[in-house]
């Protein structure tokens, strides 16, 4: 039976670079629902490159825009309006409002309603931060994939440095830092670590020991 599977946790977690892996062994969808609240805080970032926003602004935006989700070769793509936005998404100033963004109750209405679709037939691995609390509450499998502060500042500065990004990596754990409070302390779906919700520490992991022990839990 194709079941549907949550991975909820903190930034760096490699939620998305285990989840992929693992829905591809196990011939899964993989959806990135960071990847959404991302699209939107990109869209702000365009209409309001240099001028102040407010949270009415963000929810305005939201409520008038289409996000879309489609697979190439087992990969998620993302479009904004139609406008492909994958890796746009993931600059340093997407990243530096996107929990501004995930915090306002209409967007996160908007793309709960997109998530709760796209999982609706199983065969999906979700990821994210409400995934098992609030977005999958019925999820055959429920993970909380963490990892200490510092080796999850370590792989983000590596991936950033590998797609060509400077970075610090003393700015960097204090971003992840600040990212992880505004998200756990939020009112709106909090990042929260459900009781049911197995917890996979990968500090001392590599991938493959992190991915097997995601399938082991699938299976
Ligand atoms: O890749 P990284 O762990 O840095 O973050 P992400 O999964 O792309 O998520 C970016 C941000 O979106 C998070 O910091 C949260 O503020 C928000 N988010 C959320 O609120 N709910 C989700 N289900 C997924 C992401």
């Amino acid at each position: 039976m194709k079941k549907v599977i949550a991975i909820d946790g903190p930034a760096g977690a490699g939620k998305s670079t285990l989840a992929k892996r693992a829905a591809e062994k196990l011939g899964y969808v993989y959806i990135d629902t960071g990847a959404m609240y991302r699209s939107v805080a990109w869209k702000v970032l365009q209409e309001y490159r240099d001028s102040k926003f407010t949270d009415a602004d963000i929810a305005a935006i939201a409520d008038n825009l289409t996000v879309t989700l489609s697979y190439e070769n087992g990969s998620q793509r993302i479009a904004v309006d139609g406008t492909d936005v994958s890796e746009v998404i993931r600059t340093p100033e997407v990243t530096a409002i996107v929990s501004q963004v995930a915090a306002i109750s209409s967007v996160r209405r908007k793309m709960v309603v997109l998530q709760q679709k796209m999982a609706s037939n199983g065969g999906v691995i979700m990821d994210g931060r409400d995934i098992a609390s609030k977005v999958l509450p019925n999820a055959d499998v429920k993970i909380f994939l963490t990892a200490s502060i510092e080796e999850r500042a370590n792989r983000r500065y590596k991936e950033m440095k590998e797609k060509g990004f400077e970075v610090d990596l003393a700015k960097l754990r204090d971003e992840i830092a600040a990212r992880d409070k505004a998200d756990s302390e939020r009112e709106e779906s909090p990042l929260v670590r459900v009781p049911e919700a197995i917890l996979l520490d990968t500090t001392n992991m590599n991938l493959d020991e992190a991915e097997a022990a995601i399938i082991r839990l699938a299976e």
